[in-house]
């Protein structure tokens, strides 16, 4: 339901003002006006002085941040920014969330939410230090997702975490491929900047319903500038320039294989992927005897698909060693939260391979007589 402009905005004055505010952003413009700035950035910082309110405009080339003090010069600086015809303020406070549009007709459309800590897990403690994001950001009201996603997507981010160097600076580029609701697109943006890197994220998922759906958070996020989405294939959707970062959280089945291929194909620095079913390989080993003597891995259809499951993930590793990664296979959450709680995690090395990795992956692939949907992808590179 619309509002008055005027007292929705006196309300965002109130939160910007307030101790709690911990975020806030506008953006955008309304009908026919253009703001002096293209965003605006808003959040208190300590300084050796004391506490000031940190205000980074950007005119869309360049930004500019100064620090204000509390009192009139704060006053003074939050209404020059109110007084500016921005279309969308985001305001978070350590207890809730406001969202503001300004519609074509010039009122104000405004959502508003608690912030909302998950439930404890059953059984166990939930304590803020258990999670690298905290659970009551406020963005979490936002983007939703079960216990369990929120699950997945932090221990993800953990693992991000300890895969980028410490000292880690300039501007980051990254794309979440099979990106679905975007959770993980959102949590990677808010992890990546709370490290204070200048970070720019793209999801893709095949489906426009979810490109528009992402679209719409990113903006009432007030982060349109920095998230976008793209609706295609993971083999072919546009993005550009090439990212440094490629993330995969449960693409499903071979969608996997196209999301590394595109990592090796844009010389991506860091690869991390979760995979999700795996049939293309299950497939290939039922259409034959296994090799001798390994038919008891395979007989039971229950250790067959097991196996496949390994197997597939192996070959994978395998493969982006060959294209000058370091691979590795690890464990990424405890599997109470996703049964598929592996992650294919890799840092680009340069290396070429060496002749008996490439000979170690070839015997074992003539071996079962199988060809890895990766591979294919892959064939032609050196
Ligand atoms: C299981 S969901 C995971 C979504 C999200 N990453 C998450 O973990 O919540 C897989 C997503 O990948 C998308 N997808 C599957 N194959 C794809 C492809 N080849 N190209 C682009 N998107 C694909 C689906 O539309 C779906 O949204």
């Amino acid at each position: 339901m619309p509002e008055p402009l005027d007292a929705a905005l006196s309300e965002v004055r109130a939160l910007l003002l307030d101790p709690a505010l911990t975020r806030a952003v506008a953006a955008g413009r309304r009908r026919g006006q253009r703001p002096s700035v293209v965003r605006a950035e808003l959040r208190p910082v300590t300084l050796k002085g004391g506490p000031r309110l940190q205000i980074s405009t950007s005119d869309g080339a360049r930004p500019y941040t100064r620090n204000v003090a509390p009192g009139a010069e704060a006053d003074g600086a939050v209404d020059a920014l109110l007084a500016e015809p921005f279309g969308n303020w985001h305001v978070e406070t350590a207890d809730s969330t406001l969202q503001l549009r300004v519609t074509k007709s010039g009122e104000a459309q405004v959502h508003r939410a608690a912030a909302s800590r998950p439930a404890p897990e059953p059984g166990g403690h939930d304590r803020a230090k258990d999670w690298l994001l905290d659970p009551g950001d406020p963005i979490f009201a936002e983007i939703g997702g079960s216990a369990a996603k929120r699950r997945q997507v932090d221990a993800f981010l953990r693992a991000l975490a300890a895969t980028l160097p410490d000292d880690l600076s300039g501007p980051l580029r990254v794309v979440d491929l099979g990106c679905g609701n975007a959770y993980l697109t959102f949590a990677a943006h808010r992890y990546l900047t709370r490290r204070g890197l200048d970070v720019t994220l793209v999801g893709v998922d095949v489906r426009e319903d979810q490109r528009r759906r992402n679209t719409e958070l990113a903006e009432r996020l007030g982060w349109a500038d920095r998230v976008s989405f793209v609706a295609g294939t993971i083999a072919d959707a546009r993005v550009e320039p090439a990212p440094d970062l490629v993330l995969a959280l449960h693409a499903c089945d071979t969608a996997t294989d196209e999301a590394l291929a595109r990592a090796v194909r844009w010389d991506a620095r860091w690869v991390l992927a979760a995979p999700c079913c795996h049939h293309d390989v299950a497939a290939q080993l039922r259409a034959r005897p296994a090799p001798a003597p390994y038919e008891l891995l395979t007989r039971q259809g229950i250790l067959r698909e097991r196996f496949a499951d390994v197997l597939t993930d192996a070959l994978r590793a395998g493969l982006l060693r060959l294209h000058g990664y370091r691979a590795e296979v690890v464990e990424f959450v405890d599997s109470r939260h996703t049964p598929r709680n592996l992650l294919i995690r890799a840092r680009r090395t340069g290396s070429a391979p060496a002749d008996d990795q490439r000979a170690e992956y070839r015997e074992l692939v003539d071996r079962w007589g199988i060809t890895p949907r990766l591979e294919t992808l892959l064939a032609g590179r050196p």
